[in-house]
């Protein structure tokens, strides 16, 4: 309770456990994210894999049965790193294994993410992970793409990232979370400031009009544009609406004379 005599409420937290989770915790240290667990929206803490792992040698890895290439994570300092993780908070967590074998990490996945109380972010290094672990520890994978990273940190520092900056609070004006691409599953429209006129061009008109309808109404004939012309894909998953469709249409027509789509 506090002096308000209203339960005192835990912030979200995020564990991230692996060889070098002080690369996460660096980059979290900055910024907005930074500022976010600075006024305590957050706690992100840090677990070193090997200290759970077994003497003389304090070994993480050891060969693939059925032979190959590389190293393979050995099940058990994950799972005592995992148990520890667990009793460190009353509350359970969503386990997280970053991996290329993970489904694409999005900006809904990470909306999802953000309405968690807590969420364990494992990070592997060398070939993977012993299966049995993911089998029975891992809630869910995540990849950042079809690429392979030499180990899971960074993908665990940019959740950590984009998790962090949509906690209410954690941006000064909270319309820019919303307003950010794929929030809508479009990409963002374009954004100028002063000056107006400069030698690389002029700020457009509309945004200079002070009239706000119209200015709405270009920011999303652009969003659909710019998705249209760089990720056709993200419009394939979706179905517009009559207005939608019509300022695209608009958007295209001026548009497909100058140039194909992905040129720019
Ligand atoms: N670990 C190695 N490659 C990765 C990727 N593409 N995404 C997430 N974790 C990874």
């Amino acid at each position: 309770m506090n002096l308000a005599n209203e339960p005192v409420v835990a912030p979200p937290r995020i564990d991230v456990v692996g060889l070098f989770p002080e690369l996460v915790l660096q980059s979290a240290a900055v910024g907005v994210v930074g500022r976010a667990l600075r006024r305590g929206l957050l706690q992100v803490e840090g677990w070193q894999l090997r200290d759970f792992a077994e003497e003389p040698h304090r070994s993480v890895d050891d060969r693939p049965y059925g032979g190959g290439p590389g190293m393979v994570m050995l099940v058990d300092p994950l799972r005592r790193c995992l148990q520890a993780v667990r009793e460190a908070d009353p509350r359970p967590p969503r386990v997280l294994l970053m991996s290329p074998q993970g489904a694409p990490l999005t900006q809904a996945r990470i909306r999802g993410w953000a309405r968690l109380p807590r969420l364990v972010l494992v990070c592997g290094r060398y070939e993977g992970v012993d299966e049995r672990f993911v089998a029975h520890c891992v809630d869910e994978q995540v990849s950042l793409g079809d690429y392979v990273l030499s180990g899971g940190e960074l993908a665990a520092a940019v959740i950590v990232d984009a998790l962090g900056r949509v906690l209410d609070g954690a941006l000064g004006d909270p319309r820019s979370a919303v307003q950010d691409s794929f929030e809508d599953g479009l990409l963002d429209c374009p954004h100028y400031t002063r000056p107006e006129c400069h030698e690389l061009g002029v700020v457009p008109e509309v945004l200079r009009s002070g009239d706000h309808a119209a200015i709405a109404r270009w920011r999303r004939q652009q969003a659909l544009g710019r998705t249209w012309r760089w990720r056709p894909d993200l419009l394939q998953r979706r179905v517009l609406s009559d207005e939608d469709r019509r300022l695209l249409e608009e958007y295209r027509k001026r548009h497909a004379a100058a140039e194909p789509p992905g040129t720019d």
